[in-house]
């Protein structure tokens, strides 16, 4: 199944509920810590994320326009990793696996019927590529019971666990989510989504300022919190005070979901504040309540480029010396694409993607099917 047996390169691609793009990291795992052969990033074009959101804010289209997606998302991806590949000089003989999270339109592992869901052809990389492909990483785990979600914690453990001090990673992408990395290995781990990252701030700025997101957090910054907003947010909306394992999507926290608090009127500027407020709280209220209050957090995802957000957080975290995962030596935009690869390399490997505790499966699993190369 390995595409390069006795190689330990592996391809790792993620494209996130932020529906920016897609994050493609090369990642040579020889070596601890892993050494990073190739980073990059693509924008999706303007018409692939219109129709990705409408997609994902209506939960509902044609199936000819779901596979159609479904198909370009992997044509897409198969050229991005080919591209990769070039820039890299890189044959393609050498990599081992590659791991494609795909794009996830829908996620409701507490419903009726539990499921999740992502697009983006893996056969169609596997063959456009010529390389061993792993996706369909989180079906197994919801099949067990479990949410499906959070998967980056077992990465996060292998690749930033200390014995020295309890850590708490927190990714800021479209949802915002924690891993809890306590000194103790035999602690409980604990992972999981603690609520709106970007999506929220993301949609307001588009929606007022025609921008795709509001950079570096200077909008925000002007703007003043809106307190009975924030409150009530807070208050009413069950989920942040509901008990981990849990995880949630950009399908609920959403326009119609912030339209809810929105009755009266407000200036733009101020609920965008409001908005920020609103998951930096959500994130300090989550590290607040980890069993250890002297916890050392590094924040990766697109939200480390925030600077208003990661002051914020600082702000709220006096005691957690918030940085980014830079200062452990890896870019925080290529954490999640990095995990994948790492998944990949766990499902040749025979070994368990899920962390039981986490997700709430009822046991440890392999996760991921595979698509040979062709
Ligand atoms: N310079 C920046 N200032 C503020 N926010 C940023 C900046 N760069 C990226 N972001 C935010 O990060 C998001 C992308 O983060 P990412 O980790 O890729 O999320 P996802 O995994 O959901 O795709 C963007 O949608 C944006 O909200
Ligand atoms: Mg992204």
């Amino acid at each position: 199944m390995n595409s390069a047996p006795g190689s330990e390169i592996y391809i790792g691609l993620m494209s996130g509920t932020s529906l920016d793009g897609v994050d493609v990291a090369i990642v040579d795992f020889a070596e601890f810590p892993p050494l990073l052969l190739h980073t990059s990033t693509t924008s999706y074009t303007e018409s692939i994320r219109r129709r990705l959101r409408q997609l994902c804010q209506s939960q509902s289209t044609s199936l000819a326009e779901l596979y159609s997606l479904d198909v370009e998302l992997g044509e897409l991806y198969a050229g991005v990793v080919n591209q990769a590949l070039e820039t890299a000089s890189l044959d393609r003989n050498r990599i081992a696996a590659l791991g494609s999270h795909g794009q996830t339109i829908s996620h409701s592992p507490d419903g009726a019927v539990a499921f999740t869901a992502q697009i983006g052809d893996p056969a169609r990389l596997a063959t456009r590529c010529g390389i061993t492909t792993v996706a369909d990483f989180r079906r197994k785990d919801i099949a067990l019971g479990g949410q499906g979600a959070p998967l980056a914690p077992a990465f996060h453990r292998f690749l930033f666990h200390s014995g020295n001090e309890d850590r708490a990673v927190i990714n800021i992408g479209g949802i915002a989510n924690i891993t809890w990395l306590p000194a103790d290995q035999d602690a409980a781990m604990l992972g999981f989504d603690t609520g709106p990252g970007n999506t929220l701030l993301d949609y307001w700025i588009e929606k007022h300022r025609s921008q795709p997101f509001d950079d570096g957090g200077d909008w925000a910054r002007g703007g003043r919190v809106i307190d009975s907003l924030l409150d009530e947010m807070i208050a009413a909306e069950k989920y942040f005070a509901s008990k981990a394992p849990k995880s949630t999507g950009t399908e609920y926290f959403g326009p119609d979901w912030l339209a809810g608090y929105l009755r009266e009127q407000h200036d733009a500027r101020d609920v965008q504040a409001t908005l920020l407020e609103l998951t930096t709280h959500t994130i300090a209220d989550a590290i607040s309540g980890l069993p250890s209050a002297a916890v050392k957090c590094f924040v990766c995802g697109g939200g480390a480029h925030n600077r208003f957000l990661l002051e914020r957080l600082r702000h709220l975290l006096p005691q957690c010396g918030v940085t980014t995962t830079a200062s452990l030596g890896l870019d925080p935009n290529y954490v999640e694409a990095v995990a994948f690869a790492w998944l990949a390399r766990e499902r040749l490997n025979l070994r368990n993607g899920n962390i039981p505790e986490v997700t709430r499966a009822r046991r440890g699993t392999i996760l991921g099917a595979i698509y040979t190369g062709e």
